[in-house]
């Protein structure tokens, strides 16, 4: 019997095991570059706007020998023009590998039902895995091991902190997380983090107080107010999440020469300042780099083709 088609739609999909495997095949690949997507072709569903996500699935299987067909949210229309479950078996007949960013995650989920290929979340409102990989990547090439380091979220609790939470609490960081009340990760995710956390030694907190979360920690992270689909509660969330902003005062209470991170876009002056964004402790624009890498490891694992990386 052949093996079940693997997807990666939510972090917990994989593994802290696999997620350590990843992320050492995606270091391998950025160094050697092997050509091993050579005649594979990834197609990208994306029903919302993307700068980094698109661009750096499309170079990165490029880089690799690959081929890419990217589909716009108005040539798709997954589940008003067609159904999802037409959607994923049409295009399981012409390509390899597919990177979906959709709204819901039940449509992701839905659609990698169907899906006779592997299905890649490329961020959902409830998940961002593959930024998750990247961020996670992006420590590795800081510290090394990043087991036993400290990482705060403070901000909303959405798809970004979902996976980055789950994603540190697998390799054993001390992971923290504070958001406004009302705007927690949820309760799932919560106990994700907690049981990953225990598994591998690590420590996961939540916690309403951003600067408990913050003290002493070694990087700190944040995200935007309000997401892509949230637009009209942006007025109500600048007034919740005021005071809940990446800057100077909030990094004097982290570990001195604390690594700033975002998955951008940012919203200056906002969730974060320039000043903290052009510090010389920012590294969102390697988090951005490794995008490229964490996906194309993510695809190669997928396709089966991880053992031919040396
Ligand atoms: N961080 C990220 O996913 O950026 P894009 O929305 O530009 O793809
Ligand atoms: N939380 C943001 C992330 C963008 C990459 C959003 O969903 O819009």
């Amino acid at each position: 019997m052949p093996a079940p088609i693997r997807h990666l739609l939510s972090s917990a999909d994989f593994s802290p095991a696999e997620i350590a495997e990843v992320l050492a095949l995606a270091h391998r690949i950025k160094a050697a570059r092997p050509q091993i997507l050579g005649g594979r072709e990834l197609a990208l569903l994306f029903e919302k706007p993307s700068l980094r996500t698109r661009m750096s699935f499309e170079v990165g299987v490029r880089k690799l020998g690959g081929t890419t067909i990217y589909m716009a949210p108005q040539e798709v229309g997954i589940g008003e023009r067609e159904a999802i479950k037409d959607v994923a078996r049409a295009v399981s007949r012409y390509v390899d590998v597919v990177a979906m960013r959709t709204f819901g995650q039940a449509n992701v989920e839905e659609y990698a039902v169907y899906s006779t290929i592997p299905v890649v979340n490329a961020l959902t409102e409830d998940e961002h895995p593959c930024q998750a990989l990247a961020d996670l990547m992006t420590l590795q090439e800081q510290w090394g091991d990043v087991r036993g380091r400290s990482i705060a979220y403070i901000g909303d609790g959405n798809n970004v902190a979902a996976s980055l939470v789950v994603t540190a609490a697998s390799l054993g960081m001390d992971t923290r997380i504070a958001s406004p009340q009302g705007y927690a990760l949820p309760e799932h995710v919560l106990t994700e983090a907690a049981i990953r956390a225990e598994q591998t030694g690590g420590n996961f907190h939540n916690s309403n107080d951003l600067y408990d979360a913050v003290r002493d920690a070694e990087a700190v992270y944040t995200d935007v107010w309000t997401s892509m689909g949230q637009e009209r509660e942006a007025e109500r969330r600048r007034i919740d999440f005021a005071g809940w902003q990446l800057n100077t005062d909030v990094l004097r209470h982290a570990r001195r020469g604390a690594l700033v991170m975002h998955d951008l876009p940012a919203h200056r002056g906002e969730e974060i300042t320039d000043e903290a964004i052009e510090s010389d402790a920012s590294i969102v624009f390697d988090q951005v780099e490794n995008r490229t890498w964490a996906q194309v490891a993510v695809i190669v694992t997928l396709l089966g083709l991880a053992n031919q990386v040396s």
